[in-house]
């Protein structure tokens, strides 16, 4: 599953002053991009109706599928807790002339239930950093990484959500790292909802054992 490369999106638009409350784009969201890069060809043959973002941030990775898929004919729907991320995915979609809707939601209750069994391509990169559990639940740059016991309590809380969205033969990427526990979550989405997962890449930052997982239903014989 490898194919072409392509740019990085344009955040000139963005600074200092902005990443005080929108996360900035880091060795998370780039192994992210890498990993759907590396899928390029699986994702062109997929060829997504509806694209699903959640926890856009600064819109970066939304920014990137549309300009590697194309943005006619498709959707994307980005969400997020935190206002002023919604605004930056707004302005880094105009900026990369990429089509988006911004929802201010937690995960994707907004877009729910007119999404279920829709969503051919959902992406998450989510609050994984181990934190108390009172740290969990701002609307601001916090949000962008407190993710609680294991790191998984917003995770966890997504979990159910996916199987709902997730059309036929729908995928879902999310990043993880080591202390989430990510073969007892591949675990989970197989004994629940049937999914399979597969690890696309997995790369060190620092402390950080960061992996990216692909989740979707198995094919139909
Ligand atoms: C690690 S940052 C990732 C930002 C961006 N997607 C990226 O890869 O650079 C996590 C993002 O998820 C958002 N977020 C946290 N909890 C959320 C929730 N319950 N629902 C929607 N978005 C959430 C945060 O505000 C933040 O923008």
């Amino acid at each position: 599953m490898s194919g072409p490369s392509f740019p990085t999106p344009d955040l000139s638009h963005l600074n200092s002053s902005h990443y005080k409350f929108v996360y900035e784009p880091a060795e998370d969201t780039f192994l992210l991009l890498d990993a759907l890069e590396k899928d390029y060809r699986f994702l062109e043959t997929l060829d997504p109706l509806f694209c699903v973002e959640i926890g856009s941030g600064s819109g970066c990775a939304t920014a990137f599928l549309g300009s590697m898929l194309g943005s006619r004919s498709r959707a994307f729907f980005c969400t997020d807790v935190n206002p002023k991320a919604a605004s930056a995915t707004i302005q880094t979609a105009q900026k990369n002339s990429v089509a988006v809707n911004a929802v201010l939601t937690d995960l994707t209750q907004a877009l729910q239930p007119r999404l279920n069994g829709q969503v051919d391509l959902l992406v998450f990169n989510p609050p994984y950093v181990v934190t108390t559990s009172d740290e969990v639940g701002s609307r601001s740059i916090e949000a962008a990484w407190a993710g609680g016991i294991d790191g998984r309590e917003v995770i966890d809380r997504t979990l159910p959500v996916v199987n709902e969205l997730l059309s036929p033969g729908g995928v879902f990427y999310m990043v993880v790292i080591r202390e989430n526990r990510p073969e007892e979550l591949m675990d989970l989405m197989r004994s629940r909802y049937g999914l399979e997962s597969q690890v696309v890449m997995s790369r060190r930052a620092g402390q950080e054992g960061l992996s990216i997982l692909r989740f979707q239903r198995p094919a139909r014989s």
